[in-house]
């Protein structure tokens, strides 16, 4: 595709980026969207990493961006090691499959290769990742909440491969997303864009069924 460019987020692009994930995600995951609060509220975080919170523009228009967070990996020895996880990402839908999200994973891994990361995990639809480097949590060892809990939607790519090699480990993520579990506060930002109809789609199925399940074996 021509004239693209990936920048670093400024101030002068929040609403643009809110606008845009609202778009992206729009009944997506659950009918309407909180992912647009989200990143209204993340840039505030401790663990908000604003070093790596591209937009990617097509002749000067916003369509589509990455943001990231700290978050950690704890071994057997309950020592810490700090990683990333991305989230949102979304790219417009009338430019998605069309590999730009693909450029914007590999842009920002490479910026954060050079900032010393060398693991990046998150939660996501393996549909969407695991053409980009990304494996079952349960490859890596690493659990969640308990030991020997794999959520099937828990994915993990190492930025510099063997860096997990060796151990066992337990994520933790960032308290960052938290601020969604407000409803009326999600509510009350979703109020200051234009009105937008809510319905069930077919993902919010795919979703639930990769976010309630584990693998096993
Ligand atoms: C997920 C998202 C960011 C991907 O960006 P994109 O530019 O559309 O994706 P890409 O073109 O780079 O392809 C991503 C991968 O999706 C898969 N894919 C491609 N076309 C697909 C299709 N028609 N149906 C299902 N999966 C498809 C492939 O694995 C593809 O990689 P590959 O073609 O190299 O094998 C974008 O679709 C989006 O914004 N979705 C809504 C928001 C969202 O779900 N964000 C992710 C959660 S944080």
């Amino acid at each position: 595709m021509d004239n693209i460019k990936i920048r670093l987020e400024t101030e002068k692009d929040y609403r643009a980026v809110e606008e845009l994930t609202r778009k992206a995600f729009w009944n997506v995951y659950k009918p309407g969207a909180d992912e647009h609060y989200f990143v209204h509220m993340m840039r505030n975080h401790p663990d908000f990493i604003p070093e790596l919170a591209f937009v990617l523009e097509k002749d000067g228009e916003i369509i589509g961006n990455i943001m990231y967070t700290k978050a950690w990996l704890e071994d057997e020895d309950g020592v810490r090691k700090e990683i990333l996880s991305f989230g949102p990402l979304c790219v417009d839908p009338a430019y998605q499959r069309q590999k730009l999200g693909k450029i914007l994973i590999e842009h920002s891994f490479e910026v954060a290769r050079s900032m010393g990361y060398d693991v990046n995990i998150n939660f996501g639809n393996p549909g969407n990742y695991v053409s980009r480097g990304f494996v079952s949590c349960k490859k890596k060892n690493v659990s969640f909440v308990r030991p020997d809990n794999y959520p099937t939607a828990l994915l993990v790519c190492e930025l510099v491969p063997g860096a997990l090699a060796g151990k066992a480990w337990m994520y933790i993520p960032s308290t960052a997303a938290d601020c969604c579990e407000d409803t009326d506060a999600v509510e009350a930002f979703d109020a200051t864009f234009p009105e937008k109809e809510k319905k069930w789609m077919p993902s919010q199925e795919e979703f639930y069924i990769y976010s309630h399940s584990s693998v096993v074996r």
